[in-house]
C-alpha cells in the first residue's frame, strides 16, 4: 500500500531555495520506486518571512509545520537582516521553531566518507573512520533559560545576562535519546559538560550518571568541554556518540562538522516527543555564493534521507538516498567546497542531475 506523507519544505534564504530543490527532485523521483506519496507544502521561515510578513516565524508558518507530517528545512539568514533588532532576526525565526515544535533532541552526524577524506584539514590518519553522532540538547539551556536580556543598572551600566538552565527532568530526556542512540551504534556515550565550574553541568553530569546503569551495554564517560574541544581534533575517533548541551553542542558539532572536510556534507535530525520532526543541513544560508548555482545540495539531500529515516520510518528510501550520494561522490563529481585535484568540478544544478542519473540507473 502506498504509504502518503505531508511535509512543509522551509527553503529559507540564500542558497536554500537551490539545495532544496534538488532535495525535492530525489525525493520525487524516490517516492514512486518505494511506494510513497509526498504531499509538499511550502511555508516563509527566516529572512524570506521578514520581506512578506515582519515576522522570521509567521504564526501560519508555525501551523503549517505542526499539522505536518515533517518540515524540511534549508537554510536562514543574510547580511539583509543582520542588522534587525533580536526578536526580528531570521535566527530568532529558527529557535522559535525549534521550541514551538519541542524538538529537544539534536542528532549531528559527522561520519568521514572515504572519498572526502582528502578534504579534512586534519591528516588523513587522524581522521579515517571517524563516525561520531552529536546528540545536542535544543530547547533548553542558555539560549531559552531566564532571566536573559540587556538591562540598565541605576549607576548607568548596562549588564548582559544569560542564564545556562538545565532541570533534570530536561537532562534525562535527552540523556535517554543518546544513550538509546548509543544502543544502536558501537555503545560508547561521552557526555560533555562543565561540571568543575558550572552547577547547571554538575546536575548534568549527576543525571545523566544516574542513567548510566539502565543501559548496562553503553559504556558511559565524561569530559569537560574545553578537553573535548581539544580531543576532538586530537584524536577523533576515540568518539562514538556525544551527548551535551545546548551551547556546547552548538560548538563542538560545528568542530566535529569540519574533521569531514566541509560542512556542507552534513545533516542534521531534530525530534521531539511526538509530532514532526525538523531536518535540516548544518550549514548556514552562505549568502556570498547565493544564486550563483555554486552550492553543495548534498548536506539537504542527505537531510532529507534523515527524515525518511528518523522522521517517516522509511529506512529503505533513506539507503537509497545515502547510497546514490556515495555513487556520485565514487564517480568524482565534486562542488567547490570539496573539490580536490582530478575531480569533476559542477554547481548545485550539474550535482542534482548526476545524483538523479544515478537513482535512475538504480532501477
Ligand atoms: C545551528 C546554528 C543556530 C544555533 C543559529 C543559526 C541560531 O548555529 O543550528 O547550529 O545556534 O543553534
Ligand atoms: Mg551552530
Amino acid at each position: 500500500m502506498t504509504a502518503s506523507f505531508r511535509i512543509t519544505l522551509l527553503p529559507g534564504d540564500g542558497i536554500g531555495p537551490e539545495i532544496m530543490a534538488v532535495a525535492v527532485a530525489v525525493l520525487k523521483q524516490i517516492s514512486s520506486q518505494h511506494d510513497l506519496d509526498f504531499h509538499f507544502t511550502e511555508a516563509l521561515l527566516g529572512g524570506a518571512a521578514i520581506d512578506a510578513t515582519g515576522s522570521p516565524l509567521p504564526n501560519e508558518t508555525l501551523a503549517a509545520c505542526l499539522a505536518r507530517d515533517a518540515v524540511l528545512l534549508a537554510s536562514i539568514g543574510g547580511y539583509k537582516w543582520d542588522s534587525l533588532p533580536r526578536s526580528q532576526r531570521p535566527e530568532t525565526g529558527l529557535l522559535g521553531l525549534r521550541s514551538g515544535l519541542n524538538l529537544f533532541a539534536n542528532l549531528r552526524p559527522a561520519t568521514i566518507l572515504p572519498q572526502l577524506l582528502g578534504a579534512s584539514s586534519l591528516k588523513p590518519e587522524i581522521v579515517e573512520g571517524v563516525d561520531i553522532m552529536v546528540v545536542r540538547e535544543l530547547t533548553g539551556g542558555i539560549y531559552f533559560g531566564q532571566p536573559k536580556g540587556i538591562f540598565e543598572l541605576e549607576n548607568g551600566e548596562k549588564r548582559g545576562v544569560s542564564t545556562m538552565v538545565y532541570s533534570s527532568s530536561e537532562i534525562d530526556r535527552i540523556g535517554r535519546v543518546a544513550f538509546e542512540i548509543a544502543q544502536k551504534r558501537q555503545g560508547r556515550l561521552c557526555s560533555v559538560d562543565k561540571a568543575n565550574v558550572l552547577e547547571v553541568s554538575q546536575l548534568w553530569r549527576d543525571r545523566i550518571t544516574t542513567l548510566g546503569p539502565e543501559y548496562p551495554d553503553v559504556e558511559l564517560s565524561h569530559l569537560y568541554v574545553d578537553n573535548a574541544a581539544m580531543q576532538l581534533v586530537r584524536a577523533p575517533k576515540q568518539f562514538d556518540t556525544i551527548v551535551t548541551g545546548n551551547l556546547f553542542g552548538d560548538i563542538l558539532s560545528d568542530a566535529a562538522a569540519m574533521l569531514t572536510g566541509s560542512i556542507g556534507m552534513l545533516p542534521s535530525a531534530s525530534l521531539g516527543e511526538s509530532g514532526p520532526g525538523v531536518f535540516e543541513p548544518v550549514h548556514g544560508s552562505a549568502p556570498d555564493i547565493a544564486g550563483q548555482d555554486q552550492a553543495n545540495p548534498l548536506a539537504q539531500v542527505l537531510s532529507a534521507a534523515m527524515m525518511l529515516r528518523y522522521g517517516l520510518n522509511q529506512p529503505a528510501a533513506a539507503d537509497q538516498i545515502e547510497q546514490a550520494v556515495l555513487a556520485v561522490l565514487d564517480q568524482g563529481y565534486r562542488t567547490g567546497d570539496i573539490m580536490s585535484p582530478g575531480m569533476k568540478s559542477v554547481g548545485c544544478r550539474e550535482m542534482g542531475q548526476a545524483l538523479q542519473k544515478v537513482l535512475e540507473a538504480q532501477f
